[in-house]
């Protein structure tokens, strides 16, 4: 079966994809310079496929690497591009990091294939939609101008691609816009690794629960929703990664919607905040300490996607809902307690 090149394939999102690969059929070969991720992931991969996948370990940004690389490996048919940084607020505090590292591995990677034919899926985010004017939000409304530079990468990004599939025609691409993954594999063997204090919810939720965190503060109480919180599309791991198969065979079949497509990936339903630590302490049996704080600088109110494209042309819609995404969640961080593999 085509061998499918996962960059960041060791990350949260890159790693539970190559399982899905795996499962679906393909030969996936990561490249990942382990800057936010961990070898151990493959140890954990290779736990739930009964196979240790390709790894190789450099920087998308050396671009002679890359360029070789990619010489090297002629098999590769289709590309899942992960490899990016991704935390909101470090992106303010550093905007180079964000625009070298997440712009010099994209366009690397597209000249390593400029004389090739290659299907390419893209990360996106519904960061691009920022506050939409109308929910759910579909993938023809407009793109808002991005609050932070690594929402501004995504935009860009996009917009590269869009450009790049249109001026050669080697080139077959799909930008999945996410809304909130959460949530691990059913093994509980990976899952999502916080740097630090975690910004996201659900791993501060995970967190707070298990004792590493004392309470989690709930931002803003006082917002135009039905209980004053904020509401987010969240989208289980898993899901998420099958939509990446999706995406591959869409190219492989071919597009009709052409060479460049986006696609939400969300399961079209939102849950607030407080919606969201009632279905934890469901799921998992435990009470969580949580305090209502003040609102985070740049939140978006709400936000859920209108999966209907995706569910017609992708040909994938979520199957799990919000009390798998936490009970897998809490088995994840179970896990890491008695077992802390990094
Ligand atoms: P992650 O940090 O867990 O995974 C990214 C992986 O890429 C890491 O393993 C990292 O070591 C690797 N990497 C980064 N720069 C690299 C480089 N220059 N060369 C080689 N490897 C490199 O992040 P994730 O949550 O799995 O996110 C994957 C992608 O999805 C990112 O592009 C992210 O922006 C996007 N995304 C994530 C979310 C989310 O909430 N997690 C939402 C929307 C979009
Ligand atoms: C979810 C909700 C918070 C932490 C961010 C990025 C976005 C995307 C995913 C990649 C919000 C509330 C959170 C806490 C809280 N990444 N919250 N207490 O803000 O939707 O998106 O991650 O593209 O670009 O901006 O996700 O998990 O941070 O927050 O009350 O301690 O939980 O206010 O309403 P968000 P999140």
């Amino acid at each position: 079966m085509s061998k499918i090149l996962v960059t960041g394939g060791t990350g949260y999102i890159g790693s539970h994809t190559v399982v899905e690969l795996f499962n679906a059929g393909y030969t996936p070969v990561i490249v990942d310079n382990l800057s936010n991720s961990n070898i151990e992931i493959l140890n954990q991969i290779e736990r739930i496929i009964g196979v240790r996948p390709e790894f190789h370990q450099f920087d998308l940004c050396d671009e002679n690497k890359t360029r070789e690389f990619i010489q090297s490996q002629p098999e590769i048919s289709g590309l899942i591009h992960f490899a990016a940084s991704k935390a909101v607020g470090e992106s303010v505090a550093d905007p180079l990091k964000y625009y070298y590292n997440n712009f010099f591995s994209l366009i690397n990677l597209l000249n390593a294939y400029r004389e090739t034919p290659i299907n390419f899926v893209f990360s996106s985010s519904c960061t691009v939609y920022g506050e939409p004017d109308t929910l759910p939000v579909t993938e023809s409304a407009p793109v808002k101008k991005a609050t932070s530079p690594y929402g501004n990468t995504k935009q860009i990004a996009e917009e590269i691609l869009a450009e790049t599939a249109t001026a050669y025609n080697n080139y077959n691409i799909i930008a999945l816009r996410y809304f909130n993954p959460v949530g691990a594999h059913s093994s509980a063997l990976i899952g999502e690794l916080p740097n630090g204090v975690p910004q996201n919810l659900l791993p501060f939720i995970t967190q707070t629960a298990i004792g590493k965190r004392e309470r989690l503060t709930v931002f803003g109480s006082d917002y135009d929703t039905p209980d004053g919180s904020c509401i987010r599309d969240y989208i289980h791991v898993v899901d998420l990664a099958k939509a990446h198969v999706a995406a591959i065979k869409l190219l492989e079949k071919g597009n009709p919607n052409g060479k460049y497509d986006v696609f939400n990936v969300g399961t079209g339903n939102g849950y607030s905040v407080l919606e969201a630590i009632a279905a934890f302490e469901k799921a998992s049996g435990q009470k969580l300490n949580y305090t209502f704080g003040p609102r985070r600088e740049g939140d978006i109110i709400k936000v859920w996607g209108d999966v209907s494209k995706s569910s017609t042309q992708l040909n994938w819609s979520a199957e799990l809902g919000i009390d798998e995404m936490m009970s897998s969640a809490w088995a994840w961080e179970k896990y890491l307690e008695e077992n802390p593999i990094i």
